[in-house]
């Protein structure tokens, strides 16, 4: 169990990509680790992150579940959690209505339910003890109509936004609110979400690190959002004045099945 005077930081979805370098950038500031995945791939992370010097505790629990959240939230065993980075998330490509339930809807089990719920629980206790840190993985995915991944896209808008609102909600308590938007990454989520014959999956982009470092950064400094490199900024500013079928049809220029380098 991790009980030492360092700052705690809980990191979900840190087996691999994004997550994975921001625990990385958790330890090399001096926090001890909770990592969560749903895969006991979390195991080999720990190692890593442990050679590295850190006290670093990792648990398997599926965030798409309040009983997976309840799980993580039960083995902090009241422990002070000094920052959350809520990150865990999954992508789905294909059109809507070629989708199945069961995927769509773990989209927004994990990305939207699971967040929220962890968030709540962790942030209620930071608030009590006015000092803490929420970082919260959006997406700049959440600025434009996600033509073949629009479920996903959708989960990205609501978390933008709520972790705005959350922000402003709690500014006077101590805890800050920090909003990662990241463009395409160089991660697995790309053969996850199925995207690996789009445009999107197959171009090349930014790497895990470099869109880690920014939102640690940003969350260390208590900024209410920061969004990865520079052309993703402009992505997002592109779509805040260009009407949504406009931007919607960008999207599926990226997105559309078939429209990989390999399927060219
Ligand atoms: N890559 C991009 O282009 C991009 C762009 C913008 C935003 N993002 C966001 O960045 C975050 C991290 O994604 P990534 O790109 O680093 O992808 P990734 O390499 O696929 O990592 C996703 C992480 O989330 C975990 N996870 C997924 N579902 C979970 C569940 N139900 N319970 C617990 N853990 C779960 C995965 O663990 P398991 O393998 O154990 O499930 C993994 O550790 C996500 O929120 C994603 O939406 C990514």
């Amino acid at each position: 169990m991790v009980d030492t005077l360092r700052p705690l930081a809980v990191v979900t979805g840190a087996s691999t990509g994004i997550g994975l370098e921001l625990a990385g950038c958790c330890m090399r500031d001096g926090y001890d680790l909770v990592i969560v995945a749903n895969e006991p791939e979390i195991h080999a992370a720990q190692s890593k992150l442990s050679a590295l010097g850190a006290t670093v505790e990792a648990f398997e629990a599926d965030l798409a579940t309040p009983e997976g959240c309840e799980q993580i939230y039960a083995a902090l065993k009241g422990r002070p959690v000094a920052a959350l980075l809520a990150n865990a998330g999954v992508g789905l490509g294909k059109g809507f209505l070629d989708q199945e339930f069961e995927a769509w809807s773990r989209v927004v089990d994990t990305n939207v339910m699971g967040t929220l719920y962890l968030i709540q629980k962790i942030g209620r206790d930071m608030r009590a003890r006015r000092e803490g840190k929420i970082l919260i993985t959006g997406s700049i995915a959440g600025f434009m109509p996600g033509t073949y991944q629009a479920v996903y896209n959708g989960s990205k808008a609501f978390l933008d936004s709520f972790s705005f609102a959350l922000r402003h909600e709690i500014k006077e308590s101590g805890v800050t609110v920090t909003c990662l938007m990241p463009g395409a990454t160089e991660t697995e989520f790309f053969a996850r979400a199925d995207m690996l014959d789009t445009k999107v999956g197959t171009d090349e982009k930014d790497s895990p690190a470099f869109v880690a470092k920014q939102g640690f950064e940003a969350m260390k400094n208590g900024e209410g959002q920061v969004i990865a490199g520079w052309k993703n900024k402009m992505q997002a500013a592109i779509a805040h004045v260009v009407p949504s079928d406009v931007t919607a049809e960008m999207h599926a220029k990226m997105a559309k099945p078939g429209t990989g380098k390999s399927a060219a």
